[in-house]
Parts: C-alpha cells; structure tokens; sequence
C-alpha cells in the first residue's frame, strides 16, 4: 500500500539495533515492483511450509523496499514471489516503531461497521482511490521466526492488512473501486489501462 503522506516523514534521530532495518531507505527500491497489467500480480500466492533464513532475508529485502518506495505495506506477490509474506509498517515515521512481518495471514473475524478510506498501492503507482472495507479484523499468522500469533486490528493498521492480504489471491484494490468513474479517470492520468483492472463480483 502507497503512503499518501510519506513527505511528512520526520528525519531519523538515532540508529537502531544492527538488525532493524532503516526506515530512511534512499535511492531506487532494490526490488523490482510489478506494476498494475503484469500478470505476476493476479496468481495465488503459496503457504510458506518452513520459515526459515530465506524467508527472513526476503523479508528484510521487502522492507528495504518498501521504506525506500515509501510504502507502509508490500506483499511478496509484488516483487514477483509467489508466497504468502507481508511486510507492514503503518508507523513510517516513528524509527522505533516495529514494523510487522505477516507469514501465512488468515483473516478469522471480520467487524460488522465498514469505512470508505484512499487507498494507493506501490503497484499502481500515483492513483488514489476509495475503498470500502470492514474497519476492524482479527487474524492469525505466523512470525518471522515461524511461531503462530493472533492480533486484532482497526483504523489504518485493518485497512493496510487487509489491502495487502488481498494481493495474496490476486486482488488489487483497484478491484473493489465502486466508482468507475473516478476509477478510469485516475487510471489513465496515471498511464494505466481499465482492461487489467479485474472488478470484484
Ligand atoms: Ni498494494
């Protein structure tokens, strides 16, 4: 998911451990990032069988990305990994803040009370579009170092999870944009096409 506001990001004031990874990524990302119309996007990801070091690794590479696209989530489908991997981080300008690492996410509630909120996403770069989505989930997921965990979510931390679950079976949220019209408007300012938009039934 695009961050709308990453001009706002507050300079860092100190490093953190060895092992964080920096939220001040500069330059290009060092992954590529597939763009709405590549067909890698609309594949099903796989369950990840055994977190191990690669799974760390590309964990770490994905944030490293998606700090220097500055995102505040990307999923492995995005880099062209077919794997149920989610990398989050709704605090971008708090270097404290963890980011989450999401492995093999599955949504086990969904809240009853829905929101309308702008979405982006490093994929479809530069459009900005309303989604409807419940505001409040739980879920579980295993950890980077493979252990099951259960969390709830709401606000931006639901909307963000729930965006990048999405691209695990394909979906972008271009899919669920209920106004087409604001929908190709922003498509063609932005060099896209309405045919690899795939809408929601
Ligand atoms: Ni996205």
């Amino acid at each position: 998911m695009a961050n709308h506001f990453s001009q706002l990001a507050r300079k860092s004031k100190a490093n953190g451990p060895i092992e964080k990874v920096s939220k001040e990524q500069t330059g290009n990302p060092s992954l590529e990032i597939y763009k709405l119309g590549d067909d890698v996007l609309r594949q099903n990801a796989q369950r990840i069988t055994k977190v191990d070091n690669s799974i760390r690794i590309l964990a770490k590479e994905m944030l490293q990305s998606m700090y220097a696209a500055k995102g505040i989530g990307l999923a492995a489908p995005q880099i062209g990994i077919n794997k149920e991997l989610l990398v989050i981080d709704v605090n971008f300008e708090d270097n404290a803040a963890e980011p989450l690492i999401l492995i093999n996410p599955e949504i086990t509630n969904y809240g009853t009370t829905l929101n309308s909120y702008e979405e982006g996403c490093l994929s479809i770069p530069g459009v900005y579009l309303n989604v409807v989505r419940p505001s409040t989930i739980k879920l579980r997921f295993r950890d980077e170092m493979g252990r099951p965990r259960k969390m709830k979510a709401d606000g931006l931390l639901a909307r963000c999870i729930q965006h990048e679950m999405d691209h695990l079976n394909g979906v972008l949220f271009v899919d669920r944009v209920t106004s087409k019209e604001d929908l190709n408007k922003e498509l063609i300012k932005e060099g896209f096409h309405e045919k690899d938009v795939m809408p929601i039934k």
